[in-house]
């Protein structure tokens, strides 16, 4: 089989494998279709301080099951499955509190075990979800992404009397637009990017008002406006204080970064405004959650996708996907 191996930082290779073979309690998956992250592009460039190498890459696929391991029920052969990543081991504390993206033993498929940009993929048979006809194959792949903004508005709660601000119209923020929008609702979501083009996608996303903030800032084109529940999905350091001076007494702000700088808060413009701050890792099994969305209309995954290019040409997908964030959003994976 083919597969998209990153050997080494910087080393990416259309390789070919030998195929896997499922063991006991896992499914394999002929896949269709995946779809490119910034953590597929962080681990080309030795950039995700998760990941091992040589690995596949590829965390947001779809596909067929094609072989199931031993314990695993005959009858699921030919099912059509999106795969959730996170692979738990299912009893330590995490685990225990309905936790499993942050179990103390995670390993995320693409990351610390191989991945979907692979003509097949392993994963435990309880991490393959089963669709329904009404989700096309070639939007399957993008379940995962929705998951990370069903992760982080759960925490969130939102409510339809929420002006909610999402930072950063990016894959992440436009999948929080969405959900906010679409599942929750909210009265009005306001967008903040830097890129006009970016901020034109979130309009058609659905938000009810964007903000450039690269000239103006944004307080001052928020003009005392006091966003009630922010979410951070452009995750720059320096965000964060300044969504804490923004936003609303009892406002809730959600993080999604991993950076390692520093950025400097206080005690007293958290405390003084009793300010509760939400951080939220992945998914917590969201798929059936994200899948029943798609199904009753609330979000729609196809806005998010800007190209599909066939799995011969990742390196120039995962280039365009990288250097081209005004015309480009999410980019699928065809299985040639
Ligand atoms: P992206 O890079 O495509 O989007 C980020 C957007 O933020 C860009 O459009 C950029 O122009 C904008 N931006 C940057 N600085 C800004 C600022 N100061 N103010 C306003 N806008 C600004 O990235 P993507 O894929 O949407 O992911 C966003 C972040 O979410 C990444 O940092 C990623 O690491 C994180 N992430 C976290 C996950 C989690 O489970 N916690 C899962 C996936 C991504
Ligand atoms: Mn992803
Ligand atoms: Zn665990």
């Amino acid at each position: 089989m083919k597969s998209v191996v990153i050997e080494r930082p910087e080393v990416l290779r259309v390789q070919e494998r030998e195929r896997p073979q499922p063991t006991a309690g896992q499914v394999r998956v002929k896949v269709r279709y995946a779809s490119i992250c910034g953590s597929d592009v962080h681990i080309w460039h030795g950039h995700n301080p998760f990941a091992r190498y040589p690995r596949v890459i590829g965390h947001e696929f779809f596909g067929v099951i094609d072989a199931v391991g031993e314990g695993v029920d005959a009858a699921r052969l030919g099912e059509r499955v999106a795969v959730d990543p996170v692979v738990s081991c299912g009893h330590c504390y995490p685990c225990s509190v309905g936790r499993p993206n942050v179990c103390s033993a995670l390993q995320v498929i693409g990351v610390h075990l191989d991945g979907g940009f692979s003509e097949y993929a392993l994963a435990p048979s309880g991490n393959a979800y089963k669709l329904p006809e009404s989700i096309p194959d070639r939007l399957a792949s993008l379940i995962e992404p929705f998951t990370i903004a069903a992760n982080i508005t759960a925490f969130l709660n939102p409510t339809g009397q929420d002006i909610a601000l999402v930072y950063g119209a990016g894959p992440m923020g436009l999948t929080a637009v969405q959900v906010l929008k679409g599942v929750y609702g909210v009265k009005q979501v306001i967008v903040t990017d830097r890129l006009p083009e970016r901020l034109a996608m979130a309009q058609d996303n659905g938000a009810d008002r964007v903000i450039n903030n690269s000239e103006i800032s944004l307080a001052e084109q928020l003009a005392g406006i006091q966003p009630t529940l922010i979410i951070d999905a452009a995750c720059h350091p320096s965000i964060l204080p300044e969504a804490i001076a923004l936003a609303s007494p009892a406002a809730r702000i959600g993080l999604l970064g991993f950076s390692g700088d520093t950025c400097a808060i206080t005690q007293q413009s958290l405390t003084s405004k009793e300010l509760s701050l939400f951080t939220s890792r992945l998914n917590s099994r969201r798929f059936p959650q994200v899948i029943e969305w798609i199904n009753q209309g609330h979000i729609q995954p196809a806005k998010l996708v800007t190209h599909t290019l066939p799995l011969s040409q990742i390196e120039q997908a995962m280039t365009l996907f990288e250097k081209q964030p005004r015309t480009c959003c999410k980019v699928i994976i065809e299985m040639d």
